[in-house]
């Protein structure tokens, strides 16, 4: 099999075509069944290096990144406070950086406040860069496994009507996801406060892609036609305002009597961390694919960097 991501950045996700989207969710299947079948560990990264530079915070995709790239078989060095603890404290480039590092690792992972700094390090790197998020920009590899989530969860994404809810305004897996899904037949809803909304440019973009995108205040309407609510959080360090982010603050959320109430059968996913958008009693339900959504990034993880460095 011809593998065309070998040796490619990926900064954003209309940089892989709907043919690479789907050799990565393939191979994140093939490797969660041998996993299932009790293989812990591969070696097909054996000798190699990945390293991450997180200038942001990061629970999810720092972690899962690494242990990706162990359970690939690879090492992992890594900077998470990079911010502080890296020489961009002395006022080095993302540019210089991403160059050095390319001496001491195989591929970059970098998380970065700045919408463009992905392509600021990938312009450095001799080595693939992935981007972790870039500021409101994008979040490529988020997207990917919120596919492979919505397929597994409710099959073939052709037909499928999803709700993006939140703050789409700042929210980066919004950005990469609603993109991604330009490839498919779906008919997108986005349910954000006004003030929240997704960029006029993004949306003009999805519509020029020819996707069915509806846009609305009202989430219980939108929850009611959909049959997946994807609910992210209000993007509080991206607000220049602290008053405005109080103001925004608990406006929508999606609990347990909601759920009954519009759509008993829509699965909720959201890409964490969450804050009160959902509350803690639709944890138990069945429909709550969010836990099950931040494990899938291992598989999917594995499954980009294996091909990316492979
Ligand atoms: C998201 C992010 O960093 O953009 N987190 C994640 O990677 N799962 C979402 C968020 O922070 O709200």
């Amino acid at each position: 099999m011809s593998n065309s991501l070998a040796g490619r950045n990926v900064l954003a996700i209309g940089d892989l075509s709907k043919e690479e989207i789907l050799a990565v969710l393939e191979q994140a299947t093939r490797l969660k069944e041998q996993c299932d079948f009790g293989v812990a560990k591969f070696n097909v990264l054996d000798g190699y290096i990945l390293a991450t530079l997180f200038y942001e915070p990061s629970t999810r995709t720092r972690l899962s990144f690494e242990s990706a790239m162990l359970r690939l078989g690879g090492g992992v060095i890594s900077v998470a406070e990079a911010m502080k603890s890296s020489s961009a404290s002395k006022g080095e480039t993302l540019s210089d950086t991403a160059r050095m590092v390319s001496g001491y690792a195989d591929v970059i992972v970098q998380r970065h406040p700045a919408a463009g700094s992905a392509q600021e390090a990938a312009a450095g790197a001799t080595v693939p860069l992935i981007n972790a998020g870039d500021g409101i920009g994008e979040h490529p590899t988020q997207a990917l496994l919120d596919l492979y989530t919505s397929q597994r969860e409710r099959g073939q994404s052709d037909g499928l009507r999803l709700c993006l809810a939140g703050d789409l305004k700042n929210g980066r897996t919004v950005h990469s996801l609603s993109r991604a899904l330009t490839h498919w037949n779906v008919t997108l809803t986005l349910a954000a406060p006004q003030t929240l909304a997704m960029p006029a440019g993004i949306v003009a973009e999805l519509r020029q892609k020819e996707l069915a995108v509806h846009e609305t205040g009202d989430l219980a309407a939108a929850m009611a036609a959909s049959d997946v609510v994807y609910v992210t959080r209000i993007q509080r360090e991206r607000f220049a305002d602290p008053a405005e982010y109080e103001r925004m603050k608990g406006s929508y959320v999606v609990n347990r009597t909601l759920i009954e109430r519009t759509n008993p059968s829509i699965t909720v996913m959201h890409p964490l961390p969450r804050v009160d958008e959902i509350a803690t009693d639709v944890d138990a339900l069945p429909n709550a694919a969010y836990f099950r959504q931040a494990d899938n990034g291992v598989w999917v993880r594995m499954a980009l960097l294996s091909l990316v460095v492979g």
